[in-house]
């Protein structure tokens, strides 16, 4: 199993963390090459463009192989209600076919639930399979996602 995480301002990036603690699997932090403005109001305008537009931003060439991989553990914020469209890259990247997607998010308050659409259509276009999904905003639930599902 691997964890593939993108972070905004660091919050899914410590759940990613922690999932890492918990299985001790490898962890890899995807980068856009035009990185996130920080502010705001300017992130809020882009990630909604992105949705809009159906922007697939170009991601950071990190060299990660994923051939030896059967499970990879997912991660992202909640942006707009769905999984950022940098996730959407990430589907077109790499070769993902029958291998299975964990997702997890990390948000205010919203629950995996409402990124599942998105993360579901990119899944089946890139022939994937979208298994069980965490809502990542509380150690407890995290540690319990990890029991449960034997990772
Ligand atoms: C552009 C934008 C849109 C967001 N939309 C939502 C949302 O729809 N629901 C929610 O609960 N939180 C939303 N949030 C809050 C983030 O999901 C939350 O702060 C997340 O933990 C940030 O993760 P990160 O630090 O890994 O980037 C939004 C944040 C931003 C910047």
């Amino acid at each position: 199993m691997i964890i593939v995480y993108f972070s905004q301002s660091g919050t899914t990036a410590q759940a990613a963390n922690e999932l890492h603690k918990l299985t001790q699997a490898a962890i890899y932090r995807l980068e856009p090459v035009k990185a996130y403005p920080s502010d705001f109001s300017t992130l809020a305008d882009r990630a909604k463009s992105e949705v809009e537009q159906d922007v697939h931003p170009q991601l950071q060439d990190q060299k990660l192989d994923l051939s030896g991989e059967t499970k990879i553990m997912l991660g992202f914020p909640t942006w707009w209600h769905q999984a950022p469209m940098i996730i959407a890259s990430f589907f077109d990247n790499y070769d993902l076919k029958d291998k299975e997607i964990l997702p997890f998010t990390t948000s205010g308050q919203s629950s995996i639930k409402e990124s599942l659409p998105s993360v579901k259509k990119w899944a089946i276009a890139s022939g994937t399979h979208v298994g069980a999904a965490l809502t990542a905003n509380a150690t407890a639930a995290i540690t319990k996602f990890v029991n449960e599902n034997d990772l």
